[in-house]
């Protein structure tokens, strides 16, 4: 998609979209192309009882007057209310719009659209932010795309006076890149993304100026990361560790570490899952995915931060091979794990993955990112991860940055009670408590492998990390959720 932010007038050609403030059809900008058109505009609006608020369009094709295809109205809400994510919405509103008809360009008139909180520039440049988001596809495996359906927009014009929306657009572009490239991971079906090619495609971060490295087998065992291997045994995939270095910041201080599950395909293991659904869990790497895309997002932006992310790759399958409900397996800390349930494997994964990046590391922070239990799906639904921190600033900071970019986080409790459930009779804890509360207690046995003093949140994203339905700012499939949250928590509090 080419993106172009001008200065120049509307031409008459391709379509027009023109956000409309809530009551705000008197405003300029309506009333100059409601003029050309001879009054179409508010005739549309009338009819389609458009009044400018969030989530309405009207579409006017072909008007009178003018060469234009189309002038698509979209409701902005309250001019004083103006958000980036309300820009944003609006640039979604347009792609869904657009990338279902045969528009090969559009226009967007931005005079006048800006609000009390936000000037012309930021909302100009989150609006193209918006829209590339929602205008995200993969067909790579659909071999009879028919042709009338193929959108065929190829590019977006920004009519706009701010002179710095360009420049503020740049860093938002490369962020949508690492979206783009976290969904494109999560769409993947498992006989393509394992966790090999998982850590190939990382590999392609390198051009970036990133440093990655991959532990097979073979360096995990000598290094006894026995609860993460344990996952993978029954797996014919050979389970992989991914660290991806991004060191834009001060030289020698202590990076922030992002950790992903990245379970490549979850049968539940032994424990095996019913069939209906089952194909759900090929997003069961979306943690790892949120991981990687972030850290393209940082260094294709030249974040002035240390972070790096570290990626627990695995199979969990049943097989001959496959680690047993009662196995007990030694985690690279020395604790030993009795595996009551193999598909409560999320948190083996992340248990050595977490304690190698600290040894290796010496994190400032840590935050991992899990689609780790169905349970936090009945809390929180569709609309928030769940954040679980004993660190109070780091949570706070984490529930803004939500706030912020619109990736929702609601803080649940992780107390002694939730740590108390996970005791063992033979080892020294086991990997499920009871179904109470099994998101908090999925966070206590995580929490055993934090080091002390080290500020550590868990965010469980298994609610978010692919949707059914379209929503403002994402296509229906993976949400790439967690980019744009971890980018904002960085550049907000370590660069
Ligand atoms: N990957 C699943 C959690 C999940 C469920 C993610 C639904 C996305 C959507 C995880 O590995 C799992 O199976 N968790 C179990 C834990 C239980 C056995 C304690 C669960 O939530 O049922
Ligand atoms: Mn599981
Ligand atoms: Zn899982």
């Amino acid at each position: 998609m080419q993106i172009a932010f001008t200065k120049s007038a509307l031409p008459e050609e391709g379509a027009i979209v023109l956000p409309v403030f809530e009551d705000g059809l008197k405003e300029e900008a309506v009333a100059a192309l409601d003029n050309k058109t001879h009054g179409a505009l508010m005739r549309a609006a009338a009819t389609a009882n458009f009044s400018g608020k969030r989530e309405q369009t009207v579409d006017v094709i072909a008007p009178s007057g003018l060469k234009n295809s189309r002038i698509l109205m979209i409701g902005a809400g309250k001019k004083k209310e103006l958000s980036a994510s309300a820009a944003e919405a609006v640039g979604g509103a347009a792609a869904a719009r657009l990338m279902s008809s045969r528009e090969k360009s559009a226009s967007f008139a931005l005079e006048g659209f800006h609000g009390e909180k936000v000037g012309a520039d930021v909302a100009a440049a989150h609006l193209a932010q918006g829209f590339l988001l929602r205008a995200y596809r993969f067909d790579k495996y659909k071999t009879k795309v028919d042709k009338d359906k193929k959108p065929q927009l190829a590019k977006i014009a920004l009519h706009t006076p701010a002179t710095k929306a360009k420049a503020l657009f740049v860093d938002l572009e490369k962020v949508a890149d690492g979206v783009r490239f976290a969904r494109d991971l999560v769409t993947e079906p498992p006989n393509i993304l394992y966790p090999e090619s998982f850590a190939r495609r990382c590999a392609g971060l390198e051009s970036l100026g990133v440093k990655v490295t991959t532990l097979g087998v073979k360096e995990m065992k000598k290094l006894g990361m026995g609860a993460l291997l344990g996952v993978g045994q029954g797996s014919v995939r050979e389970s992989k560790l991914v660290a991806l270095e991004w060191m834009g910041g001060k030289a020698g201080a202590a990076p922030v570490a992002l950790i992903g599950k990245g379970v490549c395909f979850d049968t539940g293991g032994i424990s095996i899952k019913p069939a209906a659904g089952m194909e759900d869990m090929k997003y069961d790497m979306g943690g790892a995915a949120a991981v990687a895309g972030t850290i393209m997002a940082l260094a294709s932006r030249k974040a002035k931060a240390n972070v790096v992310g570290v990626l627990g790759l695995v199979e969990n399958m049943p097989d001959g091979n496959a680690q047993r409900p009662s196995d007990v397996v030694t985690s690279m800390s020395g604790q030993t794990i009795e595996v009551i349930n193999t598909d409560a494997e999320g948190r083996l994964v992340l248990a050595d993955a977490i304690w190698w990046a600290q040894e290796t590391y010496k994190p400032a922070a840590v935050v991992d990112l899990a689609t780790l239990t169905g349970a936090i799906l009945v809390s929180l639904a569709h609309e928030y991860a769940g954040l679980f921190s004993k660190h109070d600033d780091l949570a706070a900071q984490l529930l803004k940055a939500g706030e912020t970019t619109g990736e929702k986080l609601w803080r649940m409790p992780l107390d002694k009670a939730h740590d108390d459930v996970i005791k063992s009779d033979i080892a020294d804890m086991k990997n499920t408590g009871p179904r109470e509360g099994g998101s908090s207690n999925a966070a206590a046995f995580i929490a055993r492998f934090v080091k002390n003093g080290v500020p550590w949140a868990h965010l469980d994203i298994a609610g978010m990390a692919w949707t059914t339905k379209d929503l403002p700012l994402v296509p229906k499939g993976a949400t790439g959720y967690g980019v744009r949250l971890l980018n904002d928590w960085i550049r907000t509090n370590h660069e």
